[in-house]
């Protein structure tokens, strides 16, 4: 895609948006609520018109070869995908008939997905649980044998368990030759992709390998514990040299203006500094930054993000 621009009255839901899936890839679109992840999965999906810019899928272009593209991607939409008063089966039998297939033609490819929940076949999709209508929807995506698939937060109301087998399904799916483009904002799930697109307010703020946004991450990085969390914020803030600091699990993550002192010496000022303020039990222990945090550092402060 190049320069894709979309606006919804006021609102700019894509701003000049551009790059590339390779083949075979794993792509993640990360970014928080309103990024614009699902607009562009729409222009993509050929459901949308984009205002400006272009993209192209498979080859095709999303304006001109709409019906070329619809019958080769595979759309899994956020909600609202399944017919919750069908059963699997039928929900199943449904989307592959709308493609002029059928579900035993498509069921090779769907069976390491459909296994886990082919003895629900005659439950009514509504009646699934969270996880088990992901891998129907998922299911349903695939039973076409699409040559792409967009996944447009295929986790989001999902347990633990069937995230991550979610994921591993994704990972099998990859590695039989499918490129996939999957949109979440759980930032550990980006860890798992080849590549990533860190979006913000339909901007992309970077794009790269999971491991290699972290490394972005622009200053010295320090987990910092102690009992009471929020004296403790407070006391960094009132710090010289604090450069950021947020709630992290249950630590926070300090970075410090300072390039010219090695980490282990910031590290000791930093917990001396807080013991005279009191913190007796304060740690302080350098990091490496992960993904959450340069998107933390590209997004700028959580409030500017907000507003
Ligand atoms: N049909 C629409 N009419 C008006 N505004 C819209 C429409 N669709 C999206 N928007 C706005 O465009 C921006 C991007 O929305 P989009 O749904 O693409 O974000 P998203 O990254 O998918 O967010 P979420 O995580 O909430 O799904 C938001 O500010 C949203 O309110
Ligand atoms: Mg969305």
């Amino acid at each position: 895609m190049d320069g894709l621009g979309k606006r919804f009255e006021a609102t700019v839901a894509l701003d000049d948006v551009t790059f590339d899936v390779r083949p075979a890839e794993l792509f993640g679109l990360i970014g928080p609520d309103g990024a614009g992840k699902t607009t562009l999965f729409r222009i993509l999906a050929t459901l949308l018109l984009p205002d400006r810019g272009s993209a192209t899928v498979l080859g095709l272009d999303v304006v001109r070869d709409l019906w070329a593209i619809r019958a080769r991607v595979g759309y899994m939409p956020g909600r609202f995908s399944l017919y919750p008063d069908l059963s699997v089966e039928e929900n199943l039998r449904f989307f592959a008939s709308v493609f002029g297939t059928s579900l035993e033609e498509g069921y090779r490819i769907i069976a390491p997905i459909y296994r886990q929940i082919e003895r629900f076949k005659n439950r009514r999709a509504g009646a699934l649980s969270g996880g088990m209508k992901q891998k129907l929807a998922l299911s349903c995506a695939l039973v076409h044998r699409p040559d792409l698939l967009f996944l447009d937060e295929p986790t989001t109301g999902v347990d633990a368990v069937s995230r991550r087998e979610l994921w591993d399904l994704l990972g099998e799916l990859k590695a039989s030759g499918l490129p996939i483009l999957v949109a979440t904002p759980y930032m550990d799930e980006a860890a798992r992709c080849d590549r990533v697109a860190l979006m913000q307010r339909g901007r992309v703020l970077a794009i790269d390998a999971p491991a290699a946004v972290g490394a972005r991450f622009p200053r010295p990085l320090f987990a910092v514990r102690a009992r009471d969390r929020y004296a403790l914020i407070q006391a960094l803030h009132a710090y010289p040299y604090t450069a950021s600091a947020f709630p992290f699990g249950d630590e926070l993550h300090y970075s410090d203006t300072r390039r010219d002192l090695a980490p282990v010496a910031i590290a000791g000022e930093l917990r001396a500094y807080l013991q005279s303020k009191g913190f007796a039990d304060a740690e302080v222990t350098p990091i490496r930054p992960g993904i959450e945090d340069a998107f933390m550092a590209l997004m700028g402060t959580p409030q500017e993000a907000a507003g």
